[in-house]
């Protein structure tokens, strides 16, 4: 067998892997990011050969691809609530895995992200090997309201961490979330109780969203050199 164990090679295994489970007339919540984007662009491959799906976009990027790879797209409020159809799956990567607990936000969508995975039947995560760690263990992405970037900072030194403002890589000045926000990237170390975090995060004022996703995951596609692993 042909093996190929290049990141993308192995990215592009997962997003298939979690893509071949979408069953027609689902609802699907599309993430952000490479790996998410090879899923998105299978299930367009699915599309193209017939599957009847209508898609959730978690950002403008993935809203983009969905729409140059065929999917039909619908807003995520024309699909939850009383008497909706809900989301089936939502397929998403994830910058850390440690014992089926994410962070996420390396994209800075995963306010959006949150809304969407959280809502869905079946949330898959796909990865490669490089997200799986023993603990969660790099910073923490929260966006936050403009104005409150130093209230929140000042509130993540008191618990124990370090907040520092995102900055665009070629522009002068601080990266924009799809939903007009600022991003704090936020250092804790090792973070031994992520759940504990997560709620601490989620009170503090200013706040719109932590990228901690603390058991939300049904499934985790990790792309590997010889295939692909996937856990429950
Ligand atoms: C975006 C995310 C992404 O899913 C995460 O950063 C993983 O990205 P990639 O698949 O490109 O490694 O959380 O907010």
């Amino acid at each position: 067998m042909k093996t190929s164990g290049g990141t993308d090679a192995m990215k592009r295994r997962a997003g298939e892997s979690a893509a071949s489970t979408v069953d027609d007339g689902d609802v699907v919540g599309l993430g952000t990011g490479s790996t998410a984007a090879h899923a998105i662009r299978a299930i367009g491959e699915r599309v193209d050969g017939g599957l009847d799906v209508r898609g959730v976009a978690t950002s403008f990027a993935s809203r983009e691809l969905a729409i140059e790879c065929g999917i039909h797209l619908v807003d995520l409020d024309e699909v939850t609530g009383p008497d909706s159809a809900g989301i089936d799956v939502a397929v998403d990567g994830a910058d850390r895995v440690a014992d089926g607990d994410l962070i996420k936000g390396g994209g800075g969508a995963h306010a959006r992200e949150k809304l969407v995975d959280a809502a869905a039947d079946r949330f898959l995560v796909v990865a490669d090997p490089s997200k799986e760690t023993a603990a969660l263990d790099r910073p923490v992405p929260v966006e936050v309201l403009p104005s409150g970037r130093g209230v929140v900072a000042d509130a993540v030194r008191e618990a124990g961490g370090e907040a520092s403002l995102r900055r665009a890589e070629r522009k002068d000045g601080p990266v924009v979330t799809d939903n007009g926000n600022l991003l704090l990237d936020c250092a804790f170390g090792e973070i031994p109780d992520p759940g504990t975090l997560a709620a601490e995060l989620a009170d503090t004022p200013g706040v719109v969203e932590h990228g901690l996703f603390v058991g939300l995951a049904d499934e985790i596609h990790v792309g590997t050199a010889e295939g692909v692993r996937v856990r429950e």
